[in-house]
C-alpha cells in the first residue's frame, strides 16, 4: 500500500503560542457546560474525578455482567458514533477503547493507518481530522507527535465543533486514559489497605521515553503522602519537567539504578518496556537493560501484597514464571482500561447518572 508522500503542511496562527502555556493553565478550553469535553493530558483529572472514573468504572463492569444490565448500557450512547484514528501501532488501547464503545452501543468506525486515508493524496493531517468532525461525535487519536491530539482539540473547539477528543497515546508525551486504568488497578489492588493514600511506587525501565509512566507521575498529585522510587539507566532516567512538576507539588520521589535495594519497601511496582521505536542509535536497540527486569527469583524480595503492573506490551522486563503469581496484576491492569474507557465516554457524555442510579 502507498505511504503517503509529500503530507500538506499547515499554518495554524495561534496554535504554537497556544501551545506553549503551561497545561494547568488551559483547563478550561478543553471543557464544555462544566464538564470536560477533551481527555489530552493527566494534569485534568483530580481527586473527584478519579474516584469517579473509579466508582464508575466498577459500576459499568457489574451491570455488564447480566444480559439486561448489558442491554441497558448498550442502549445509552447508541445515538453517538466514534472514530479510532490510530496511526502508531496499537493493540490493548485500541481493542478496549473499541470495545468500551461497543458496551455503551456506539458506533465505531476507524483508521489504523495513513495508508489508506487521503493522506496518501497529500492531505493534512489536521484536515483530515476535520473531515472526521464532520461525521462522529468523539474522536480517539493516537498519534506518535507529542501535542497532536491537543492541537486537533484545539483546532475544532477554535472552529466551534464540539466534537471530544481523546488523547490515546502522544509520541512519548503522554497517555491519559492509561495513567486513568493503571490508578483503577492501583486503587483496587489497595482496597484493603487503604487505596492510594500514603503508598510507595516504584518505576522501572525508560522513565524518559515511557509516555505512561509520565501521565501516571502527575496524577500522584491528587493523593496524600505518595513516595516515587524512579528505578532507571542512567541514559532513560526521568525528565525534568515531571521531577520539577512534583518538587512543585511537593510529592517525594527518589531516583536509583539499584533495582534490588527498592524491591522491599514498595507497595507497587509499574515496569516498563525500553521505547526503542524512539531510539536514535539503533546499535542501541540490542540491549535489554537485564538488571531492570523482574524475575521469578525477586517474588520473595517484595511485600506479600506488593502489585506488580505493567502497561504491557511486555519484552524481557517481567519473566512469564512470573504470571501466576497473585501479585502480578497486569492482565487484570489490561482488562480494568476497557471498564475505564467505558466510564470516561460515558462521563463525557453525561451517562454516568443511569448507570449509578441502577444500584442506588
Ligand atoms: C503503552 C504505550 O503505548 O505507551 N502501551 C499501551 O498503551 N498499553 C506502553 C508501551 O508501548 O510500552
Amino acid at each position: 500500500m502507498d505511504e503517503p508522500k509529500e503530507v500538506t503542511i499547515q499554518n495554524y496562527k495561534g496554535w504554537e503560542d497556544f501551545y506553549k502555556i503551561e497545561k494547568s493553565a488551559k483547563l478550561d478550553f478543553f471543557m464544555r457546560d462544566g464538564r470536560m469535553l477533551d481527555i489530552l493530558f493527566s494534569q485534568q483529572f483530580d481527586r473527584k474525578f478519579l474516584d469517579n472514573m473509579c466508582q464508575l468504572a466498577t459500576q459499568i463492569r457489574r451491570m455488564a455482567l447480566t444480559k439486561m444490565g448489558a442491554r441497558k448500557l448498550s442502549g445509552l450512547l447508541s445515538h453517538k458514533r466514534a472514530m479510532l484514528y490510530f496511526v502508531q501501532p496499537s493493540t490493548r488501547t485500541f481493542i478496549s477503547f473499541l470495545n468500551a464503545c461497543h458496551i455503551l452501543g456506539m458506533k465505531i468506525s476507524e483508521i489504523r493507518g495513513t495508508t489508506t486515508s487521503s493522506e496518501v493524496k497529500g492531505e493534512s493531517q489536521e484536515d483530515t481530522i476535520r473531515t472526521f468532525a464532520s461525521y462522529v461525535d468523539l474522536i480517539i487519536i493516537r498519534h506518535p507527535e507529542a501535542g497532536f491530539a491537543e492541537k486537533t482539540a484545539w483546532l475544532l473547539n477554535q472552529n466551534n465543533l464540539p466534537v471530544a477528543i481523546i488523547n490515546g497515546g502522544s509520541g512519548p508525551d503522554q497517555h491519559p486514559t492509561q495513567a486513568l486504568l493503571d490508578i483503577y488497578t492501583l486503587e483496587r489492588s489497595f482496597r484493603n489497605i487503604g487505596g492510594m493514600d500514603g503508598k510507595k511506587i516504584a518505576m522501572v525501565g525508560d522513565l524518559k521515553r515511557g509516555r505512561t509512566v509520565r501521565s501516571l507521575s502527575y496524577l500522584m498529585r491528587n493523593y496524600k503522602d505518595v513516595t516515587l522510587y524512579f528505578v532507571a539507566p542512567e541514559v532513560f532516567r526521568m525528565r525534568d519537567d515531571i521531577k520539577s512538576f512534583l518538587n512543585k507539588h511537593h510529592i517525594e520521589f527518589h531516583e536509583t539504578d539499584d533495582f534490588a535495594s527498592v524491591m522491599p519497601h514498595v507497595d507497587a511496582i509499574y515496569m516498563t518496556r525500553i521505547q526503542k521505536e524512539y531510539s536514535e542509535d539503533p546499535t542501541s536497540e540490542a540491549e535489554t537493560y537485564p538488571a531492570f527486569h523482574f524475575k521469578s527469583e525477586h517474588l520473595s524480595r517484595i511485600p506479600a501484597h506488593c502489585a506488580i503492573l505493567h502497561p504491557l506490551p511486555r519484552r524481557y522486563e517481567i519473566e512469564v514464571a512470573v504470571d501466576n503469581d497473585p501479585r502480578a496484576a497486569y492482565w487484570r491492569q489490561e482488562r480494568n482500561g476497557m471498564w475505564i474507557r467505558a466510564a470516561l465516554i460515558a462521563y463525557i457524555f453525561s451517562a454516568e447518572q443511569v448507570i449509578f442510579d441502577e444500584f442506588s
